[in-house]
């Protein structure tokens, strides 16, 4: 009964939100009412001159022509404060009602002042470095012209074949809606017509995150209550924060592709979450539901309006063909006076009506763009971002004063540091691990080898340099190439290797099957293994790498994903011990492919794998490989150590309207200050939809200096408990809930508690 009358309040609550969206703004009607049918469509088109990347087989032609004649209502990749004038100029000086132009970009992780991959940022788990890192792009684009990003990207991911894993948050959607809200604020912050913020975009919406087989722009089938339990929450907590536009994704979800997807762009999104801002196509994603198989321009065009897309990325269907399905009343003029009364809504949010000019302001890049505290910002975030994977003996952190090889194709590198979808960003401008280490251990001894090349696979390495020189394979051969290294090693007190992925290898279209560091580094890593040496693995790479041989060797390894412009400074403050590591995992690192996808919210089955690891016949687990994670979500080492105790619920029972509190003690045992991400997982034990194994349910960043302990609690109410049931009404349901406190996702069990009637 509790839960009908739940649903009857929420939808009212929607319907209302909704109708509250509707309130006009006097500027716009009276621009709406001056406007022809071709105006209006034009507001409906977002073309790009050329500056970002084509990432489909158009590219807008003739954009200063279409401006004039009002047949653009954005552009993207323009940038500096003059060419963005410049833009306005031919739309507001030109055009017959003047409308000043969006001017969008992507600006996934910083805009010149880089700092690290998404997926590597999320590791932090720290919701106010995430938000200053949005803030901070959001300061330096609007600085060069720009008033709407393409990010936040928030598409759970838990299958790393799939290269875009790095521009998100990994596989949990409790994290990845708190990262993507922070995202949201920090992009935007209060007012969105302040000269330092900029508009959000929330994409790719949805599922894109899940294509079969990992491979990018594949087909996704996904069930509602999975959608709505596990794939959906972050694009929501983007809407719920105030997103200004929604981008869609280039799959289908149940057989509709993304962009013509009446129940996802009008029922869901705006019916049922109230979303009142609009909806960007993706690149040319409305032409391509030609190959999708929904019929011709006109038809997928049409389809693509009606279903509440308001506005096509550079395929230009909009602008070629509505006029005709219109004339034809395949689409209602209503139709596009509403997605064209949502675009300028957008441009008053932003302030573009009172002022077209107010994001050309020349003297801003000199100051907002690459300054000191962007840059301090960058390394900052950088050191925050690191995962220490393996400690080996006492090698890390290293001395300061210390004999080192610093050996590896990435260690002396400019090229592949920033990561995928850095376009704003310059490599040329990145500090190589080599010149980090020096700078921040002067006194230290430190000579370089390359030791292997990236890939010695010429035509893998061709794919890869499609945007510049990421992979150069040495004109010398590996066999010298490792010699150099070797002889190096052998001459040292430790070795730093510096592996992994260049910059292209994860990233958009760059699925991979084979996610293990290429055999050319491999084999240079298993030499260095063998001299005795300590060696410390500092692994580069935008996706979880299958790691299950490097884990055995007798290495220390810290994931430094890609870092960013500040790569060097930072991984050496972590090296050198100026900053401890305190990163954790946000994806599940497999044993191999054949595990995949693997999350740590897998359901227990009515067969459950045996806890012992050990095969048992007859239930669900592998004849050749133990169920778990090379390592767990959630996983990450420091320095020290931390052990918990006295994990305990206030009370063993939670009423409907109450709250509980869960709490444990954290000690930091080791020699050093250090950081811990505390996580608290509940595994609900009864419920009318099959629950998962556990559920990430908070989590809190503490400092504790040495031997210090500290108590901490979180605070769970009903709400907190909530989850889709088989009507796909969010509920929470009354039984007995377990939970666990701990450092990692392969936490035990804690205690129980029961949610009362
Ligand atoms: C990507 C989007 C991006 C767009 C515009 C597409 O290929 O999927 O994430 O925003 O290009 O650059």
């Amino acid at each position: 009964m509790r839960n009908f009358k739940l649903s009857v309040a929420l939808f009212l609550f929607a319907g209302l939100s909704y109708l509250q969206a509707q309130e006009r703004i006097p500027e716009v009607e009276e621009l709406l009412g001056k406007m022809t049918l071709e105006e209006k469509i034009g507001q409906l088109n977002l073309l790009t001159p050329g500056g970002g990347i084509a990432t489909g087989s158009v590219v807008s032609e003739d954009v200063e022509t279409k401006i004039k004649a009002g047949n653009v209502g954005g552009v993207f990749g323009v940038s500096s404060p003059a060419k963005v004038r410049q833009a306005q100029e031919l739309a507001v000086k030109n055009s017959r009602l003047g409308i000043p132009l969006l001017i969008g970009s992507d600006i996934i992780h910083g805009y010149k002042t880089t700092y690290p991959i998404p997926l590597g940022l999320s590791s932090s788990w720290d919701m106010d470095l995430i938000k200053s890192g949005a803030m901070m792009a959001a300061k330096e684009a609007t600085a060069d012209g720009i008033n709407w990003n393409f990010s936040p990207m928030v598409d759970i991911a838990r299958d790393p074949r799939w290269g875009r894993i790095a521009e998100g948050a990994g596989e949990d959607p409790y994290l990845g809606s708190q990262i993507a809200k922070a995202m949201v604020e920090g992009y935007q912050q209060d007012d969105l017509a302040a000269p330092n913020t900029m508009m959000a975009t929330v994409k790719h919406m949805a599922l894109y995150g899940a294509p079969e087989a990992g491979r990018d722009y594949n087909s996704v089938d996904m069930s509602r209550l999975k959608m709505f339990n596990e794939y959906l929450p972050p694009y929501k907590a983007a809407v719920d924060a105030g997103v200004g536009s929604v981008m869609t994704s280039f799959n289908d979800i149940d057989g509709i592709p993304a962009s013509g997807n009446k129940w996802l762009l009008t029922d869901l999104l705006r019916e049922r979450w109230g979303f009142d801002g609009f909806v960007v196509s993706d690149y040319t994603s409305v032409n391509e539901m030609i190959a999708h198989g929904m019929g011709d321009l006109q038809a997928v065009s049409a389809m693509a309006i009606n279903a509440g897309l308001d506005m096509d990325m550079v395929g230009e269907g909009f602008l070629t063909t509505l006029k005709k399905s219109v004339e034809e009343g395949k689409v209602s003029e209503e139709q596009i006076t509403k997605a064209a009364r949502r675009i300028l809504e957008a441009k008053h949010k932003i302030g573009l009506l009172n002022d077209p000019y107010l994001y050309s302001d020349e003297t801003r890049p000199e100051k907002d763009i690459l300054t000191e505290e962007n840059r301090a910002l960058a390394r900052k975030a950088a050191t925050r971002s690191f995962v220490l994977l393996k400690k080996h003996k006492n090698t890390l952190p290293l001395a300061k004063n210390a004999k080192i090889a610093l050996i590896g194709p990435l260690a002396n590198n400019k090229n592949n540091m920033l990561g995928t979808w850095a376009p704003t960003g310059n490599p040329q401008l990145s500090v190589p691990i080599l010149e980090g280490m020096k700078n921040v251990a002067p006194n230290a001894t430190i000579e370089y080898a390359k030791g292997a090349n990236i890939t010695n696979d010429t035509s893998f390495a061709k794919k890869v340099n499609v945007f510049g020189e990421r992979v150069q394979i040495s004109d010398e051969s590996p066999e010298t190439l490792l010699k150099e290294a070797l002889d190096l090693a052998n001459n040292s007190d430790v070795i730093v290797a510096v592996v992994g992925e260049a910059t292209e290898m994860s990233g958009e279209a760059a699925s991979r099957t084979d996610i293990t560091i290429p055999d050319s580094q491999k084999k240079l890593i298993r030499e260095l293994a063998n001299t005795g040496k300590p060696v410390v693995l500092a692994l580069m790479s935008g996706r979880p790498l299958d790691i299950s041989e490097e884990m055995n060797l007798p290495v220390s390894i810290l994931q430094i994903w890609h870092p960013g412009v500040e790569a060097g400074n930072a991984v050496a403050d972590v090296l050198f011990g100026d900053y401890n590591p305190s990163g954790k995992l946000t994806n599940s690192w497999p044993r191999s492919v054949g595990q995949i996808p693997i999350h740590y919210r897998m359901k227990t089955t009515g067969r459950p794998g045996p806890e012992s690891g050990e095969f048992q016949k007859f239930k669900t687990n592998y004849l050749d490989s133990p169920n778990s994670p090379l390592l767990p979500f959630g996983y990450g080492l420091s320095y020290t150590t931390f052990e918990y105790s006295d994990v305990k619920a206030s009370s063993s029972s939670l009423n409907a309207n109450g709250s509980i509190e869960l709490s444990a003690t954290v000690t930091n045992t080791g020699n050093y200050d250090g950081e811990e991400v505390v996580q608290l997982y509940v595994h609900d034990k009864v419920r009318t939809v099959t629950p998962p194994g556990k559920e990430l349910k908070g989590f809190q960043k503490i400092a504790l200096k040495k031997g210090e302990s500290k108590t901490v609690t979180f605070t769970i109410t009903p709400e907190d408990l909530k989850f889709y049931n088989s009507q796909i009404e969010y509920v929470f349901e009354p039984g007995e809930f377990d939970f666990f406190i701990s450092g990692s996702s392969d936490a035990d069990f804690a205690g129980s508690f029961t949610l009362n009637e």
